[in-house]
C-alpha cells in the first residue's frame, strides 16, 4: 500500500487527491501539507476535501511527515515544489511533482535535487495529452514545412502562462525539428511584428472562466491545417494519473522520472 502525502491539501488538486486517495484501497493518506499560515492548517485533511473526517491533520511541517516510505504528491506551486524537492531528497523521501511555472534556473535546480531521491515531474498527468505530445512530435518531423502554433485556454485563477503543457508542446515540436525551443519560440504577439518568420513557435495562452485546460497544436500549410486537440473535462483525470504514477515510482530506485516512463510512452 502507498503511504501518500498531499502537499497543497486545500488547493484544487489537492482536494480531489485526497478524495479519491480514500476511495482507492490500494493507497493510504499518510499526511497532508498546506502552505504556512493558511486557514486549512491543523484541520481534517477529510474535512477539507468534503470527504469526511479521515484523522489526518494538515500541518505546515512537510519536513516532520516526509519518510522515505511515503510518496508525495505536490501540487503546489514551484517555489513550494523545489523547497518541498529539497526536503524529499535529504530525507529519501519519493515524490510526485505536478505544479507547473517553473523558470529555468528552477529547473536547473529540480533536475540537480531530483537524481537524490525518487522524483517524478509530470507537467500534465494525463493519458491523452501525453498520447498527444508524441503524435505532435511525429506531425512535426512529417510536416516540415508547415508553421506550428500552440494555443492554450485555462481557468481564470491559474498564475502562470503559458501552461507546462503547452510548454511541453512547443519542446516537442522544437526537438522533433532540432530547433532550440527558446530561440524558435514567440509568446504572444502585438503590433507590427512583420512577417512570421520561417521555423518559429507561436505559444498563446488565453484565460478565463473555469476551463481546466485545452491544448491545440495547429500545424499550418498552403491550402491546409492540421490541428491536434485535447481537452481536459475534470481534474479527476489529472489526479489519478499522479495516483498511478505514485504508485508506480514507490518501487523504482533513485532518478529523476516523467509520466512518459509510468505510461510506457
Ligand atoms: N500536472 C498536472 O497534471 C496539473 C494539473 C492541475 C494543476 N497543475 C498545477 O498544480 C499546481 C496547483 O494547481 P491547483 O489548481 O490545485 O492550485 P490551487 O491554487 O488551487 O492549490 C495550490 C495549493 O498549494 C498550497 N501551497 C502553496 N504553497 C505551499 C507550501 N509551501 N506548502 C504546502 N502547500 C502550499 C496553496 O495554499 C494552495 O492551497 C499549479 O502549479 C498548477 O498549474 C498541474
Amino acid at each position: 500500500m502507498a503511504r501518500l502525502i498531499v502537499a497543497g491539501a486545500a488547493g484544487r488538486m489537492g482536494r480531489i487527491l485526497t478524495s479519491l486517495i480514500v476511495q482507492q484501497p490500494a493507497h493510504s493518506l499518510a499526511g497532508a501539507v498546506e502552505a504556512k499560515g493558511v486557514k486549512a492548517v491543523g484541520s481534517d485533511a477529510g474535512e477539507v476535501a468534503g470527504v469526511g473526517t479521515l484523522n489526518v491533520r494538515i500541518t505546515e511541517d512537510y519536513a516532520a511527515i516526509a519518510t522515505p516510505d511515503t510518496v508525495t504528491l505536490d501540487f503546489t506551486n514551484a517555489t513550494a515544489s523545489l523547497e518541498h524537492l529539497a526536503i524529499a531528497a535529504a530525507k529519501g523521501a519519493a515524490i510526485v511533482i505536478g505544479s507547473t511555472g517553473f523558470t529555468a534556473e528552477m529547473e536547473a535546480r529540480a533536475r540537480e535535487l531530483a537524481p537524490r531521491t525518487r522524483t517524478l515531474i509530470a507537467p500534465n498527468m494525463s493519458i491523452g495529452i501525453n498520447v498527444l505530445i508524441r503524435l505532435v512530435s511525429e506531425a512535426a518531423k512529417l510536416l516540415g514545412g508547415f508553421d506550428a502554433e500552440v494555443l492554450e485556454i485555462h481557468h481564470r485563477t491559474k498564475i502562470d502562462a503559458p501552461s507546462g503543457t503547452a510548454l511541453a508542446l512547443g519542446r516537442a515540436v522544437a526537438a522533433a525539428r532540432g530547433q532550440d525551443f527558446q530561440k524558435a519560440a514567440v509568446f504572444g504577439r502585438e503590433g507590427i511584428t512583420g512577417a512570421r518568420p520561417e521555423g518559429q513557435i507561436g505559444v498563446m495562452a488565453l484565460r478565463g472562466g473555469d476551463a481546466v485546460g485545452d491544448h491545440t497544436v495547429i500545424f499550418a500549410g498552403q491550402g491546409e491545417r492540421l490541428e491536434l486537440i485535447h481537452r481536459t473535462q475534470s481534474r479527476e483525470a489529472l489526479a489519478s494519473g499522479a495516483l498511478k504514477a505514485a504508485a508506480w515510482l514507490e518501487h523504482q530506485a533513485n532518478g529523476l522520472y516523467s509520466i512518459r516512463d509510468v505510461l510506457g510512452l
